[in-house]
């Protein structure tokens, strides 16, 4: 399947399994890869040496491309950069942040740079900074996301008729159609985070995987949006934090009350009670746990034959 993506990252399917902190490992990342897809090694939660040994590990794991997703925020940049560069990844995901920060030191080294936004404003800003790719994510998509709550749906058309580089959807899409219709809506390609968590692969805690596969529609909320907006599963942490609104907590209140490595708790450690659970809106559509290689074969051969039966329309 040849196309702008597949081009640009020398990938044969256009489908990205998405940096996830606590979740995406070089296990996953390698294993999507070798399936024909894009892995990312999420550095969100990786101290710099544990990223480089995940780095060296996926080198060993797949002769097949493969990435790194890093969250501007985070606190080490100036080492992570450099093992990056060092170890000769060839292809980095940046978010949460802005995408001049780094896109030129990284193409300077030959790496082939995305950034994930959420709203046209930022991906032409992304463009601006000369981005290889921009990944528009929708309302829907689990973990950190923007406050405009614009849904996938309404933001790709929308960043599609004013961007001119390859644009990557996502948010929401865990099947074949819903890959099929990003693309239909003029994305290039997928980025796809909440299915891959209840994967064989993904180092979430069983706990977590087992909550996700068993979470209906409604089942998560964007909330925290004075600090960092967040989606969540509705467990008791979320219900805790809904408390503190009813009592009008201020966001240093709110921070307080988060605490640190509340995500780690959750999804690496597997405290359902205590923990943040980041998933997205599709976690109603996500019933089996499954190796990364299926995964990646059902949602194309779903793609395919959909692609078929559209086309008789
Ligand atoms: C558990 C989890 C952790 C995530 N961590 C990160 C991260 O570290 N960096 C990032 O850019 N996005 C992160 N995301 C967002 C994903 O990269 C991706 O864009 C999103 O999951 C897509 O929407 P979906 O969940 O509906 O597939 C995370 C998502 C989840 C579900």
């Amino acid at each position: 399947m040849e196309g702008t993506i597949t081009k640009l990252f020398g990938i044969k399917y256009p489908l990205i399994q998405a940096g996830m902190v606590w979740v995406s490992g070089y296990k996953l990342a390698s294993a999507v890869s070798n399936a024909g897809g894009l892995g990312l090694i999420g550095a969100g939660s990786m101290y710099p040496d544990v990223l480089q040994e995940h780095i060296q590990k996926c080198k060993h794991a797949t002769d097949k491309p493969f990435g790194v997703n890093i969250p501007l925020f985070y606190p080490d940049l100036e080492k992570i950069v450099k093992i990056i560069i060092d170890e000769g990844v060839k292809i980095v995901f940046t978010s949460a942040g802005n995408p001049k920060l780094l896109t030129k030191q990284f193409q300077d080294n030959g790496i082939k740079v995305a950034h994930v936004v959420s709203s046209v404003k930022f991906a032409l800003k992304s463009q601006e900074a000369g981005v290889d790719a921009v990944v528009a994510e929708g309302f829907e998509a689990g973990g950190h996301n923007g406050r405009e709550e614009t849904t996938t749906f309404t933001l790709i058309p929308m960043v599609k008729e004013q961007l001119s580089i390859p644009l990557i959807a996502a948010g929401g899409i865990a099947t074949g159609r819903g890959m099929l219709a990003a693309m239909v809506l003029g994305a290039d390609g997928v980025q796809i985070g909440s299915r891959f968590v209840a994967s064989v692969e993904s180092s979430a805690h069983q706990n977590f995987k087992n909550i996700v596969i068993n979470t209906p529609d409604g089942g998560t909320e964007l909330t925290l949006k004075e600090l960092m907006p967040v989606r969540l599963i509705k467990n008791e942490f979320y219900y805790q934090v809904q408390e503190l609104y009813k009592k009008n907590a201020s966001p240093e209140e709110l921070q307080f009350f988060l605490g640190r490595a509340r995500s780690k708790r959750g999804m690496f450690e597997g405290d359902l009670k205590e923990g943040e659970l980041e998933i997205g809106q599709v976690a109603g559509l996500i019933h089996k746990i499954l190796p990364a290689a299926m995964i990646v074969d059902e949602i194309m051969t779903e793609f395919f034959s959909a692609k078929t039966q559209v086309s008789k329309l």
